[in-house]
């Protein structure tokens, strides 16, 4: 009698240690974090390390969406939420070696999403490589009508047969859509206007810069201005960042301006979020810390972007910043590089 209480004594304390075990780590897995540390590994509310890099962002409903490169074990295009900018939760894999026979040996970059409202469907351009190098240099396309199911991938092609390296994607206020990659061994960066289903490309509009030899394209627009951020070409290594405006999405659009220091705190442009509050809409600055000898220790920059006037941007450092998603503002906290 006395053996069999203490057997079950003992199953009773093996139990709880356990269950508390657990409770610990799946505490430590969703710690809820309230700020970006710049520059540091970020983790996912699941305790990994977020893979979305040369991505995208795209609000649905109440969440922040952010699609990126993922490049572990056949994944290309992987997909996070969340609902405060700070904590990221994994919601799949968008698109993989598997989706199509053309991705088996592919090479996916930068990849965006935008909505069509008509179609009802997400639609993802990307830059598009088969094989070791970089000579495809195409733009591709992919959809779902869920944007966190697996996307539907359609083709790959040089749009007007321009070259399409590095790209970027942008839905204007009236629902026209823009593709705009780097073409001409990245000599020039041409702008094209996509059909109404988002599915193609309708009209090139604008050679951007001839000659410029530009990467890393983000497009935006606040108040009367479009401004379109990019980088130089200079592989995996950073350079400075630079930036132009224009009243007209197809031009004329301003020279190029320096913005932020030499190496654009070490990072290249991917994205500009607007955070849209009930105060104000600030405009975010994501940049990817490439580390071109272990790509997997790669990292995200987010920095507040500064108007001084309606044309005039500027991209200062902060150590870790607090988006408030109900108000619009950035707190930005500590400045190491002033
Ligand atoms: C810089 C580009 O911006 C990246 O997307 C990638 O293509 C690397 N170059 C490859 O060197």
């Amino acid at each position: 009698m006395k053996c069999h209480k203490t057997r079950l004594f003992v199953l009773f304390v093996a139990l709880t240690t356990i269950l508390l075990l657990n409770t610990n780590i799946s505490a430590q897995n969703t710690v809820t974090k309230t700020e970006i540390i710049n520059g540091a590994n970020l983790i996912d509310m699941q305790g990994n390390i977020v893979n979305a890099h040369g991505g995208g962002f795209i609000k649905v409903g109440k969440y922040y969406y952010w699609i990126g490169e993922n490049r572990r074990k056949g994944v290309f295009v992987s997909c996070y939420r969340s609902t405060d900018l700070i904590n990221w939760e994994f919601r799949g894999d968008l698109l993989t070696r598997l989706s199509h026979k053309e991705l088996d040996k592919a090479n996916i970059e930068r990849p965006k999403v935008i909505y069509n409202e008509k179609t009802r469907q997400f639609v993802m351009w990307m830059h598009y490589e088969y094989g070791p190098d970089y000579r495809y240099a195409r733009a591709a396309v992919a959809t779902s009508s869920d944007i966190e199911k697996p996307f539907t991938y359609l083709k790959s092609f040089r749009p007007f047969n321009n070259m399409a390296r590095d790209c970027g994607l942008f839905k204007d206020e009236n629902g026209s859509a823009y593709f705009f990659a780097a073409a001409r061994e990245n000599y020039d960066m041409i702008l094209y206007q996509l059909t109404d289903d988002y599915l193609d490309v309708k009209e090139q509009i604008i050679t951007l810069w001839p000659g410029g030899h530009r990467e890393a394209p983000a497009l935006v627009k606040r108040g009367n201005y479009y401004f379109m951020i990019t980088s130089g070409c200079t592989g995996w290594a950073p350079n400075q960042a630079k930036y132009a405006f224009s009243k007209l999405i197809a031009g004329p659009w301003s020279d190029l301006k320096e913005i932020a220091n030499a190496t654009t705190y070490e990072s290249q442009s991917t994205y500009i979020l607007p955070i849209e509050g009930e105060k104000t809409t600030s405009y975010l600055y994501i940049g990817d810390r490439w580390d071109g000898k272990q790509y997997f220790n790669s990292s995200y920059i987010f920095l507040p972007l500064d108007f001084k006037n309606d044309s005039t941007m500027e991209l200062n450092w902060v150590d870790k910043i607090q988006p408030d998603v109900k108000t619009g503002e950035i707190k930005q906290i500590t400045n190491r590089y002033q």
